[in-house]
C-alpha cells in the first residue's frame, strides 16, 4: 500500500482479506470469497453468494475448509491487480494440499484478462466477468473432471434485477442496492467501460421492492449504486445508448435518476438514502432539487472531478471544464445549503504541468471538499490514454503532486469537521467503535463519522449527538437523546 493515507486505498485495504461469511443451508460445499475494489464489487459478491446458495454452496471464512475460492477483483489501477496476483500466489500451497480445490477469478480483472488468466496464473480454474454470474452453476458443472471454465460475455440487459442478494459481512443497518451497470463515459484513463460494458438500468419497481424488503429486515439506510448514477434511465429495458431508438411512448414515460430518487424516498420514508457515484457532466439540477426535497435523502454528494485544469479535463474526456464544474458546485451550495461534497482526484495524468497541478489545488481551495479519494495516474492497458498518450510524468513527480493534494485535503477536512463542533447532529448508529468497546460509531447526513459513548444506544438507532471535538476525519461527541 502506498504510504500516503489515501482514504479509498485504506478502505480497500481494510476490506481486503475480509472473508464474507454466509450462514448457509447448502449441501456441504463450501465457498470462500474475497472482494476487492469498489462498492459495486461488494454488492456483486452478495449477488454471487445468492446464486451459489441456490446451487448448494454455503460460505466459510476458513480457507482450509473451502471447496471453492472466489476472488472478486478490481482493475482500476495497476496496484489493485498486483494485490490480486499476490493473493493468488498465496493459494498455491492450499492447492497442493487439496488438489480438488477450485479457484475462480470474478470481476473486472476477469473481464480484462479473460482466458489468458489460465496461462498467466496456472492455479486459476474459473474466470467469470461481471455480467456472467448467473452462469456460475453451469460453469462449475463444466469444471467437473478438472476442466477449466470461462464466461466473460458482457450483456446488454443483465442487471440481476430479480436476484435477492445475500447480505454478507454487513452491519445490519446499511445496505447497497445496485441501480445501473456499466459506463458509457469513456474517460480516457479508465478501464471500467471495458470491464463493465455499456450502461443499462434496472427496473425501478425491482429497486423499490428491494428497498422495501431491506426496510422490513431492519435496515435503516440504503446506498443506490452505479458507476454513473445520474445517468440512470429506465425505458422498459435495454442500453442507455439505444434510448433514442425507443418508441415515443417509452421515451415520454422514461424514469430518470431524479424520478427514481423521488420514488425511493417516498417508498421508504423512514430509511436514509445515499447514492454513488455521481458524474458532473450527467448531474442535472432536477437531481439536486430531489435531494433538497426529501428529508431522508442524505445531504452528501460524491462528485469526482479528477483535475482542476480544463486542459487536462479535456484530455481526460471528462465532458466538462473547470468553469462548468464550479458552476455545478455553486448550484449545489444554493439548492442544498450545507451539502457535503467529496471528490476523486488523479495526479500526474499525461502532459500534466505544474500549472495544471496548481489549478487542481486552487479548485480544491474553492470547493473545500469534505473529503476525497486521491490517486496518482496508473496507465491501464487498452484505454485511450494508454494507446494514444505517453505516460510521461515521472513517478516521483506524480507522488509529490499527490502528496500536495492529500495535505491540502487534510486542511479542508479539518476545517470542515471543526465547523461541526458545538452543533448537535443526527447520527445513524452503524456499530461499536473499532477503537473502544464503550463507544458507538455512526454517520451524519453529511457522511461524517461520529463516535460517542454507547450508553443504552444500539446499532440502527438515530441519535442526536452534540459534537464536542473533531479530528480531520472523525467527530467526537455525546448523545442527547433519540432523534424524532
Ligand atoms: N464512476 C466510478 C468511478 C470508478 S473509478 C465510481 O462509481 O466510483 C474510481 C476512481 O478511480 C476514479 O474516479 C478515478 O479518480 C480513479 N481512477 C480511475 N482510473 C484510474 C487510473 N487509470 N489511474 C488512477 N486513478 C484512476
Ligand atoms: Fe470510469 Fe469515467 Fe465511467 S471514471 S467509470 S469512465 S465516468
Amino acid at each position: 500500500m502506498e504510504k500516503n493515507g489515501v482514504e479509498r486505498e485504506l478502505l480497500e485495504e481494510s476490506r481486503q482479506g475480509e472473508a464474507l461469511v454466509l450462514e448457509g443451508i447448502g449441501t456441504g460445499k463450501k465457498l470462500y470469497m474475497e472482494s476487492y475494489g469498489c462498492q459495486m464489487n461488494f454488492s456483486d459478491s452478495e449477488i454471487v453468494a445468492s446464486i451459489l446458495q441456490k446451487d448448494g454452496y454455503e460460505t466459510t471464512n476458513s480457507l482450509e475448509e473451502a471447496d471453492l475460492i472466489l476472488l472478486n477483483t478490481c482493475s482500476i489501477r495497476e496496484k489493485a491487480e498486483q494485490t490480486v496476483r499476490t493473493r493468488l500466489d498465496q493459494f498455491n500451497t492450499l492447492k497442493k494440499e487439496n488438489p480438488e480445490l477450485k479457484i475462480g477469478v470474478l470481476g473486472c480483472m476477469a473481464e480484462r484478462v479473460k482466458e489468458k488468466f489460465f496461462q498467466e496464473e496456472k492455479l486459476v480454474d474459473l474466470v467469470v466477468g461481471p455480467d456472467a454470474y448467473r452462469d456460475l452453476p453451469n460453469l462449475l458443472e463444466e469444471m467437473d473432471g478438472g476442466r477449466k471454465a470461462v464466461n466473460v460475455i458482457l450483456s446488454k440487459e443483465e442487471t440481476y434485477h430479480d436476484i435477492e442478494p445475500v447480505r454478507l459481512g454487513g452491519n445490519g443497518v446499511t445496505a447497497f442496492v445496485s441501480i445501473t451497470r456499466g459506463c458509457d463515459n469513456m474517460c480516457t484513463f479508465c478501464v471500467v467501460p471495458f470491464t463493465r460494458g455499456r450502461e443499462r438500468s434496472r427496473n425501478p419497481q425491482t429497486i423499490i421492492d428491494e428497498c422495501i424488503q431491506l426496510g422490513a429486515e431492519g435496515y435503516k439506510e440504503i446506498t443506490l449504486l452505479g458507476q454513473n448514477v445520474d445517468s440512470y434511465l429506465w425505458y422498459g429495458g435495454g442500453l442507455k445508448k439505444d434510448f433514442t431508438k425507443a418508441s415515443p411512448m417509452a421515451q415520454s414515460t422514461a424514469v430518470h435518476f431524479a424520478d427514481l430518487l423521488h420514488m425511493v424516498a417516498k417508498a421508504v420514508p423512514s430509511m436514509r438514502i445515499r447514492f454513488s457515484t455521481s458524474n458532473p457532466q450527467d448531474m442535472k439540477d432536477d437531481v439536486l432539487h430531489a435531494i433538497a426535497a426529501h428529508e431522508n435523502i442524505c445531504k452528501y454528494i460524491h462528485l469526482p472531478v479528477q483535475s482542476g485544469s480544463s486542459r487536462i479535463l479535456k484530455e481526460m474526456n471528462r465532458g466538462h471544464n473547470r468553469e462548468e464544474y464550479i458552476a455545478l458546485i455553486d448550484r449545489i451550495r444554493k439548492i442544498i445549503p450545507g451539502c457535503a461534497i467529496s471528490h476523486d482526484m488523479i495526479s500526474g495524468f499525461p502532459t500534466e504541468t505544474e500549472e495544471d497541478h496548481a489549478e487542481t489545488l486552487s479548485l480544491m481551495d474553492y470547493v473545500k471538499y469534505e473529503f476525497g479519494y486521491m490517486f496518482f495516474y496508473s496507465e491501464r492497458p487498452n484505454t485511450y490514454a494508454a494507446r494514444k498518450m505517453e505516460d510521461d510524468i515521472p513517478l516521483e513527480v506524480k507522488k509529490r503532486r499527490l502528496a500536495e493534494i492529500i495535505s491540502r485535503q487534510q486542511v479542508h477536512s479539518a476545517e470542515r469537521t471543526a465547523s461541526y463542533v458545538g452543533r448537535t447532529l443526527e447520527v445513524l448508529v452503524e456499530g461499536r467503535s473499532k477503537k473502544s468497546e464503550a463507544d458507538l460509531y455512526g454517520r451524519t447526513t453529511y457522511n461524517t463519522v461520529v463516535v460517542f459513548p454507547r450508553e443504552d444506544y444500539k446499532p440502527g438507532d438515530l441519535v442526536q449527538v452534540e459534537i464536542e471535538r473533531a479530528t480531520p476525519a472523525t467527530l467526537i461527541g455525546k448523545a442527547k437523546g433519540y432523534a424524532s
